[in-house]
């Protein structure tokens, strides 16, 4: 019986307009633009004003993704959006708040990966499709910690900003998604948390004023994390997939500081122009870094029908996750109509 794939066929992205520079938030904590950049490589990146919700970016992104895909949201159903930075603390969920934003008439639901919530999001729609469960699914990732990183905190303030990213997938008899490899190892939670706000401990003005309701990091620990687990899942990915590294077209790594980007270029062997990197403008978006990225790469006129493209991330949890997608989408200039 041949198999059904889960193929790319649409993509789209979106950012919110305010710029927050380094220049910006050299006055906000005591850190310079020389600093941020040489540890991360981060110059700028945005942030959504006191009007917008994670749900706004999210449909934005879907918007485009849907019609670079040539579909309307009737053709949606099924719609899974990777967030850890939820409109709501419990509920209503964040996909709830797009499918109506969209007028999707499909089920909706949200995954926690944190920074891998992309990819985890990305192997529920593609095993949905490969199932027979569903012919057409929408897949975002989407994060404002922004509203959540302590800008007293100089170590985590200057990594993240906001954003979207939404794929769209449908049923396919050539290739697509050809493999995804999911990790999480919880003995390493408390390297990357808010520690407030939760069942375990609920704000309390105490909290509060200690700053447990902001995002914690132990930053070194996460960096080495990140170096380990990026390589090994690619390789997995890859190899589950009947590839090896030197197909890959693309390398596309959560986009969480240029140094981990090297580093993982290195121990990959992979040339540095195959190592797809825009965390110098956007910084760290969380579970939009990914789709971002891809967008950014598609709508650039770089990604080829038949290019093979890895997508790898890892977070908080802490989780990781490598997807590896036979591109089949023609350039923007004939398939998609980005704004
Ligand atoms: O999506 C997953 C999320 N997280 C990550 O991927 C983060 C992974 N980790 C990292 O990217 C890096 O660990 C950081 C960029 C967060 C930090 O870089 P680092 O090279 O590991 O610096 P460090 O934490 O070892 O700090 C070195 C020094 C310290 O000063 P002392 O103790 O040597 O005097 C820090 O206090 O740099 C200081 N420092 C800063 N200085 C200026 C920390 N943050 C800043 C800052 N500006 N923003």
């Amino acid at each position: 019986m041949t198999r059904r794939n889960a193929a790319i066929i649409g993509v789209g992205s979106y950012l919110p307009e305010r710029v927050l520079s380094n220049a910006d938030l050299e006055r906000m904590v005591e850190t310079n633009d020389e600093w941020i950049v040489s540890r991360t490589g981060i110059r700028e990146r945005r942030m959504g004003d006191e009007s917008m919700a994670t749900s706004d970016l999210a449909a934005r992104a879907a918007e485009r993704a849907i019609r670079s895909a040539g579909l309307s949201p009737s053709d949606i159903d099924l719609l899974v959006v990777g967030t850890s930075s939820p409109d709501h603390a419990l509920f209503p969920s964040t996909a709830c708040l797009v499918q109506a934003k969209l007028g999707l008439g499909c089920a909706a639901f949200d995954v926690n990966a944190a920074c891998t919530g992309f990819v985890y999001a990305l192997q529920v729609g593609a095993s949905a499709i490969e199932s027979l469960r569903a012919e057409t699914v929408l897949v975002i990732g989407a994060d404002m910690l922004t509203r959540h990183v302590d800008f007293k905190d100089r170590s985590t303030c200057i990594l993240f900003g906001d954003g979207a990213g939404a794929v769209v997938l449908r049923a396919a008899v050539e290739p697509g998604v050809e493999s995804i490899v999911l990790g999480s190892d919880g003995t390493g939670a408390d390297l990357l948390k808010v520690p407030a706000g939760g069942t375990a401990a609920p704000c309390t003005v105490e909290r509060i004023n200690e700053r447990q309701q902001y995002v914690q990091m132990q930053g070194n620990d996460v960096f080495k994390f990140a170096v380990r687990v990026i390589p090994k899942a690619t390789v997995q990915a890859l190899t589950a997939s009947g590839h090896s590294v030197e197909d890959l077209a693309w390398l596309i790594p959560h986009q969480a500081n240029q140094r981990i980007l090297n580093t993982v270029e290195e121990r990959l062997g992979i040339d540095h122009d195959r190592v797809f990197s825009n965390v110098e403008k956007v910084g760290n978006t969380s579970a939009a870094s990914i789709p971002l990225a891809l967008d950014d790469l598609y709508t650039s006129g770089r990604l080829q029908p038949g290019d093979l493209v890895a997508l790898v991330g890892f977070g908080a949890g802490l989780t990781w996750g490598a997807a590896v997608v036979r591109w089949t989408m023609t350039g923007p200039e004939q398939g998609g109509l980005p704004e």
